[in-house]
């Protein structure tokens, strides 16, 4: 049966290099059978988790931005994706603001349990995603889920992962999921 994919995109370049895996990854994942639901951060309301914990007794956001309507859609996915550029060797601001506003779900029983990173950078080496992955870690180890692929592109200016093999293996990593 079909898994529920959950792509989250967090570039703020629509259409930039980690934003291009997550299509391929996507388009892939369809392919192969499975239902495929991707964001891009840019395109949302998203503010700074504040930290009150109203969430732990509301199951809710306390906030009116467009975080309380995605969050039974993350509950009941299969698999997370997680794209992000690499700022400062780290996941970018955005993609770490998403997941500190993920916290209603965590006194939830929740479905995701596999989780994906794609993450480009300039660096030529692959480890410039380290700490990229083990930033990623912290938050699913909260949730009981696990990385089960990390893939790096090497690209600087908009689009130029086109140049590369990358978006072939992210689709190809989509289809294999
Ligand atoms: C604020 C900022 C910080 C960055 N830090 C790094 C870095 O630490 N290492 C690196 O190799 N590239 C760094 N880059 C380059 C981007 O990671 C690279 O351009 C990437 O392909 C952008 O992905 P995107 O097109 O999905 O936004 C940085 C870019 C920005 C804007």
């Amino acid at each position: 049966m079909g898994k529920k994919v959950f792509i989250v995109s967090s570039s703020p370049r629509k259409g930039g290099n980690s934003d291009l895996l997550a299509d391929e990854f996507a388009r892939g994942a369809r392919e192969a059978g499975h239902s495929v639901r991707k964001i891009n951060i840019c395109d949302i309301k998203l503010s700074f988790c504040l930290g009150c914990l109203y969430c732990q007794s509301h199951n809710r956001c306390i906030q009116k931005d467009d975080m309380n309507e995605l969050y039974s859609l993350i509950q009941h996915s299969n698999v997370l994706v997680f794209a992000t550029p690499i700022y400062y060797y780290e996941m970018c601001g955005q993609l770490k603001t998403f997941l500190d506003r993920l916290y209603p779900l965590m006194p939830r029983e929740n479905d995701f349990k596999t989780i994906y990173v794609l993450a480009t950078a300039s660096d030529e080496s692959k480890d410039a995603m380290r700490t990229v992955v083990e930033g990623i870690k912290g938050w699913t180890d909260c949730y009981d889920a696990n990385i089960a692929g990390a893939l790096y592109g090497e690209a600087t200016d908009i689009g130029d992962i086109k140049n590369t093999d990358a978006p072939r293996k992210a689709y190809l990593l989509g289809r294999s999921i």
